[in-house]
């Protein structure tokens, strides 16, 4: 695959890939070390929710992303691994190491037993072995199911339960910022309902002091040096599950996207190689936690595949100060830095000095991702980061779409602050207005759609592919809905409003409203609670919780302190509310839906246009409701 360098390259490479998608790809995934090449590029039938990529192809993504760069890259550094503490030695594992490791991870899951599809949770920090543990899981075919190490025992037990985890991969802590976390006591509070789980292996991390339940906990350390570097790859087909991720969705319970080997490995690499614009030898740094797909895709899956050396940051953004990104950066020259926009904008608010003192000059390319970027804070990023000179690519993707989609191409697309920009070449978009009419032109807003299938889209959800069939190709038949809003200016140009459904995003991260609706609910002083996003300066959305209680609580302080605890021991701490109004009432249609438009407006500071409230059972809810906004 020729790389796009130019805008009319990024022209004419688009418009083949429209008019012959078969050929585009075929020559994308050619790059590839395939054990048996593909019979046939693709085939997809949107009213099933069905789509195959490269049929009858033969691979394993660790072979790509590690023997193939064997022995030429093997003393290159293929993960440049950044403690917490900013005194602990950084590590640099070259690709010999990482692929020495990977085996070995591969060879101790065999030894408990794992097997070709079962599958493995893996709920870790962001240290080495986290990378060796999901790659040794691919190598042996196993089916790796990250859950983020922020999330609760109630979140770790839906997780497992869902898709029945044979073993769980953990640490004994982690450390984050000035927290220390006691990992495996919320591993041993979850495995209490976790039936499916036979074993765990537990890595050391922090040191701090845990019980091992006999027969069921191991240590890593023991584990692995009971085993060999020699564990050949596992000969999977493109179809097979290569992991299950899981993102918050309409309801409570979250969906278990499932992506499969070939066409995931093709598009992470693709878009990893052309968005960025990766030249060989270049330090990517994506600063995304592994237990979300941009962790999975932009740490792991697209940098290794390219042979880049990738970045992982156990720390976060502002320990010990405000500059901690910024010297990593200088410390480790890194060339590529990926981050989210709420990241930019808690550092945009600290003085420039923790810009200042770091030198900056190795980074040439800037990303963002996960949330739309706001103008001041992309000015910001531009300037101070970029010294006005590095491009962003505001990258628009989703878990389910497993790699980028909308972005500009580093140095080659015009850049648009707060845009998207344009579709890579492959991506079809369609706007729809409410109607189902696709809207063609320039100069239109509506719901983003996707027309035509790419390789690294979600399969199905895991159990249940029913619900991915209802959730994302009922809403407008033939077509993938994203859930988003979106314009297309008089350019063509694409930028995402944010979502149109009952998803928030707070601080990158997806958030079902429903899900933190019912933990509220568990409270035994809650009756009934309608949970919506609010404009956060930092966070981008704020979660507003309206709750209604059995009786009007006499020290409201204290049930918000319970109802927030509640919440981030049910889900996790990022769920917690912001905002908690109690209210007597909710504003509900005669069929009993909650109108959200008016809680939204409310948590939103609007007080006064808050559209046709006629419809309502008790309009007068309305009023209590904007009196008490907070
Ligand atoms: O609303 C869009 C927003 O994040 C959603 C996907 O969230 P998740 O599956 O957690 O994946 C995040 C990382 C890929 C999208 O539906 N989103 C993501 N990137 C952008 C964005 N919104 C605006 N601009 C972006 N660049």
């Amino acid at each position: 695959m020729e790389i796009i360098q130019s805008p009319q390259a990024y022209s004419e490479v688009y418009k083949k890939s429209i008019e012959d998608p078969e050929a585009f790809w075929a020559d994308v995934a050619s790059d590839f070390q395939w054990r048996k090449k593909w019979d046939k590029v693709f085939e997809w039938d949107f009213h099933k929710a069905d789509v195959k990529w490269f049929l009858g192809g033969k691979l394993n993504i660790t072979e790509n992303c590690l023997d193939r760069h064997l022995p030429h890259k093997a003393k290159q550094t293929a993960i440049l691994w950044e403690s917490n503490d900013p005194h602990e030695p950084s590590r640099h594992i070259t690709y010999q190491e990482l692929y020495d490791n990977v085996c070995r991870v591969g060879n101790m899951l065999k030894n408990q037993g794992v097997k070709k599809g079962d599958r493995v949770c893996i709920y870790m920090p962001m240290i080495p072995e986290v990378a060796y543990a999901i790659l040794g899981c691919a190598r042996i075919g196993a089916v790796h199911s990250v859950v983020f190490a922020g999330f609760s025992a109630g979140s770790l037990i839906d997780r497992i339960n869902d898709s029945g985890c044979k073993v769980v991969l953990t640490t004994d802590g982690s450390y984050r910022g000035d927290k220390k976390i006691d990992l495996k006591i919320i591993v041993d509070e979850a495995l209490v309902k976790c039936p499916t789980v036979e074993k765990t292996i537990v890595c050391r991390r922090t040191m701090n002091p845990v019980s091992m339940k006999a027969g069921r906990d191991l240590w890593w350390h023991d584990e692995i040096k009971k085993v060999s570097s020699d564990c050949p790859a596992e000969e999977m087909d493109s179809e097979d599950l290569l992991f299950i991720l899981y993102t918050s969705g309409s309801t409570g319970k979250p969906k278990g996207m499932v992506h499969t080997c070939g066409g995931y490995m093709v598009y992470t690499n693709y878009t990893f190689r052309t968005v960025f614009q990766y030249q060989e030898d270049q330090v990517f740094w994506c600063t995304a936690d592994v237990g979300w797909v941009t962790g999975h895709s932009y740490i792991l899956y697209g940098p290794l595949s390219a042979g880049a050396t990738t970045v992982i940051f156990e720390g976060v953004p502002s320990y010990p100060d405000m500059g901690r990104f910024w010297h990593v950066a200088e410390k480790h020259r890194v060339n590529i830095f990926y981050t989210a926009p709420t990241a930019i904008r808690s550092l945009e608010k600290a003085p420039l000095s923790f810009v200042n003192n770091y030198d900056l000059q190795t980074v040439k390319i800037l990303g963002t991702v996960g949330e739309p970027i706001n103008e001041e804070a992309w000015h910001w990023y531009h300037e101070h980061i970029g010294r006005g000179l590095c491009p962003i690519v505001d990258t628009w993707w989703q878990t389910e779409t497993g790699g980028i989609m909308i972005s500009p191409i580093a140095n080659v697309t015009k850049l648009k602050p707060t845009f998207a920009t344009l579709p890579l070449p492959g991506v079809q978009p369609a706007v729809m207005d409410e109607n189902g009419n696709e809207l063609t032109g320039h100069g239109v807003e509506g719901r983003l759609t996707l027309k035509f299938p790419w390789p690294a889209m979600a399969r199905t959800i895991y159990g249940d592919h029913q619900r991915f069939k209802d959730t994302y190709f009922s809403t407008f038949p033939g077509k993938y809905f994203t859930g988003d809003g979106c314009k297309r200016d008089e350019d063509g140009f694409y930028r995402i409003t944010g979502r149109v459904d009952d998803i928030i995003i707070v601080s990158g991260h997806n958030m079902g409203t429903a899900e933190i609706e019912s933990a509220i609910d568990e409270h035994s002083a809650v009756c009934e609670t309608a949970v919506v996003g609010f404009p956060h300066d930092i966070k981008g959305q704020g979660v507003y919780a309206y709750v209604i209680c059995y009786d009007m609580p006499h020290e409201e302080e204290k049930l918000r302190k319970e109802i927030r605890d509640l919440v981030s021991k049910i889900i996790g701490p990022i769920a917690k509310p912001d905002k908690i109004q109690f209210v007597s009432g909710l504003p509900k249609t005669r069929s009993g839906k909650i109108m959200r438009r008016i809680l939204r407006k409310v948590a939103e500071g609007e007080t006064s246009n808050l559209g046709d409230t006629s419809t309502l059972v008790d309009p007068a809810v309305v009023d209590e409701i904007r009196n008490g906004a907070l």
